[in-house]
């Protein structure tokens, strides 16, 4: 072993095939609960029906608008479906800041209102009434297409009085109180359903919608027959519908002890949901980063790294971002200058190799973990619907850019479904867009 005071701690992260198998019958049995009637008010993973019972035929067309809440960026979009397969997209992104996110649900919605009327008014379509698309990305109970109440925050967000109510009605309230531009909002959606719909509209043979971003989830198609939570699930003349599994939260109650690490159960602590979505902050992006840091400091501590060289900024919570990892995984073989530039942004300055290569091996410990639990989650999903090709539409910042998070994923599957299933992986193009508009235009119709 190269490093061996590392090994040490980066094996309690390591899974092997039995461990996944393992959390794959786990999940699977988490959903069925999330989608039986009686069982439903007491699982964790909830499967939330979405209303979305049928994927894009390619005859949509027209102008929708789009809001994007819940990813890294808030944006508002204007998305135009041309034709079977050009769709043109414009938008501006605002920042959401800390104050957003933790003050009331008021000011939050009054500023989503604020920038879409800016928008509008850019865009000259005040008083055009143009059907809008909410993508909000967070766990709601949907009881219709534009009706989701808020069940849940995840990820950074907590504004007070949202939970439990329904977000569309908030939103709709909130352009109402300015009275200064006109849309129509017939539909909320998950970001994981954008994902969905937006591969779909290129890929037939897409199923599954998956993000690894800030956040962790994914959705699939189920036969509307067995989604039990829906009104409608025996007489829908609908075969299918998507579900939101909303698998973040899986191992809140416990399932996954078996496999997380006193890291795990300190990034929980700190986080500001605690003992909530454990298996996102196993696999997402807002986590990941802190797990090599607080792995990095035990080792610091030891001086078994950096030769006793501490700096303050290592040491505040938060400090080591997710997108430090791509870097320094993306550093080619032998070289360790993203490495060393990430740990100088960080107060630590250093050239020696082993420290680097170190660093590195925590990083791919970290990232690999991720993966092959996103592997199990997608498994899953492929075995309850029991197809043997299919492409999966995937999109967050992780997958999007780290360097080897498909091969990751691709391998991992593979190895459990070994080898009896095709699928593609595919970067889905701006679900929140243009799913978000391809939901809106079969509502509008
Ligand atoms: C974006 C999607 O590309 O990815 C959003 O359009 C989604 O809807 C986001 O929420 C997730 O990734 P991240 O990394 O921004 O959380
Ligand atoms: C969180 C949200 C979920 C969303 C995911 C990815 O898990 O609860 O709704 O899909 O993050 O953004």
């Amino acid at each position: 072993q190269k490093y061996p005071e590392a090994y040490e701690i980066c094996e309690k992260f390591m899974l092997n095939k039995q461990h996944m198998d393992e959390i794959v019958n786990r999940l699977t049995k988490e959903i069925n609960m999330g989608l039986t009637r009686d069982t439903h008010p007491r699982a964790t993973v909830k499967c939330f029906v979405t209303y979305v019972q049928e994927l894009p035929t390619g005859n949509e067309r027209g102008k929708y608008l789009a809001l994007d809440l819940g990813g890294t960026n808030f944006r508002v979009l204007l998305v135009n479906l041309i034709n079977d397969r050009d769709i043109d997209i414009t938008g501006k992104t605002y920042a959401i800041s800390k104050e957003l996110q933790e003050g009331s649900g008021i000011k939050l919605f009054d500023f989503i209102a604020r920038c879409l009327a800016e928008f509008c008014k850019e865009h000259k379509m005040e008083q055009s009434n143009t059907p809008l698309g909410f993508t909000f990305s967070f766990p709601c109970k949907q009881v219709g297409i534009d009706n989701g109440t808020l069940v849940a925050w995840t990820k950074g967000f907590k504004a007070e009085g949202v939970v439990n109510q329904n977000v569309v009605e908030l939103l709709r309230d909130a352009i109402k109180r300015r009275g200064d531009f006109k849309v129509n909002v017939v539909a909320i959606l998950n970001d994981t359903t954008g994902t969905l719909m937006s591969c779909a509209f290129n890929h037939r043979n897409c199923k599954i919608g998956m993000i690894v971003g800030t956040g962790s989830n994914a959705c699939y198609v189920e036969k509307t027959a067995n989604t039990q939570t829906f009104d409608g699930y025996l007489s829908s003349t609908k075969p299918n519908m998507i579900i939101n599994c909303e698998w973040g939260a899986f191992g809140d109650n416990g399932v996954l002890d078996f496999i997380r690490t006193s890291y795990d159960h300190e990034v929980d602590k700190q986080s500001i949901n605690p003992k909530k979505q454990i298996f996102e902050k196993c696999i997402s992006g807002m986590y990941m980063g802190e797990l090599v840091r607080l792995v990095l400091l035990e080792l610091m501590e030891k001086e078994a790294i950096f030769k006793g060289q501490t700096s303050q900024s290592i040491l505040i919570k938060g400090k080591f971002d997710t997108s430090f990892i791509t870097e320094i995984e993306s550093d080619q073989p032998g070289s360790h200058r993203n490495a060393a530039l990430v740990m100088d942004r960080l107060g630590i300055r250093t050239n020696n190799e082993k420290d680097l290569g170190c660093l590195r091996f925590i990083c791919e410990t970290i990232s690999t973990r991720s993966a092959r639990l996103a592997a199990c989650g997608l498994v899953c999903l492929i075995n309850k619907m029991n197809v043997k090709d299919l492409t999966v539409g995937i999109d967050g910042s992780v997958y999007r850019y780290h360097p080897n998070y498909h091969r990751l994923l691709t391998e991992n599957m593979n190895m459990l479904l070994k080898g009896s299933v095709k699928f593609e992986l595919v970067l889905s193009e701006d679900g929140s867009g243009r799913g978000a508009a391809l939901i809106a235009a079969v509502c509008a119709k």
